[in-house]
């Protein structure tokens, strides 16, 4: 079980770095669209690792954090919508990019900070 969650915590760390390298990526081949299909993947991928190793962690100790899992789960659906709605448009609106990565911030300062 332990080798199980260290191989969903590996994929996790991969996730976000795809969610970063979209950031990057968007900025310098697409600014102004459309929306690369890896901000879906990247977000789905989170979701899915993420839900799996809360599962996980309610097997042992300690108890889960659930208002911070919440607070992971809801800003990681405001991302998917964001980016379900907007990624089969050519164009999309300025503030989405930058907006996706202040979410995925959050997201990784409510995982490291949010004992
Ligand atoms: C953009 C979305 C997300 C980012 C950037 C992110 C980032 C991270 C990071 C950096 C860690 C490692 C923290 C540490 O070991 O101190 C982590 C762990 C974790 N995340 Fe996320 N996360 C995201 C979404 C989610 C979602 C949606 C869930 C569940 C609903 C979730 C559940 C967890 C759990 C349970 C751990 C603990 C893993 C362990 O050490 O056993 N995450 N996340």
């Amino acid at each position: 079980m332990e080798f199980l969650r260290l191989v969903l915590v590996f994929l996790h760390l991969l996730g976000m770095a795809v969610l970063v390298a979209m950031l990057l990526l968007q900025r310098r081949t697409a600014p102004g669209g459309p929306l690369n299909k890896g901000w879906l993947h990247g977000s789905l991928l989170q979701l899915v690792t993420g839900l799996a190793l809360v599962g996980i962690a309610e097997m042992g100790e300690p108890p889960v954090n659930h208002a911070k899992v919440g607070v992971k789960l809801v800003v990681l659906l405001v991302i998917l919508g964001l980016v379900a709605v907007n990624v089969r448009k050519e164009k999309f609106a300025g503030w989405l990019v930058p907006t996706l990565a202040a979410l995925v911030v959050l997201n990784t300062g409510v995982a490291v900070f949010w004992v």
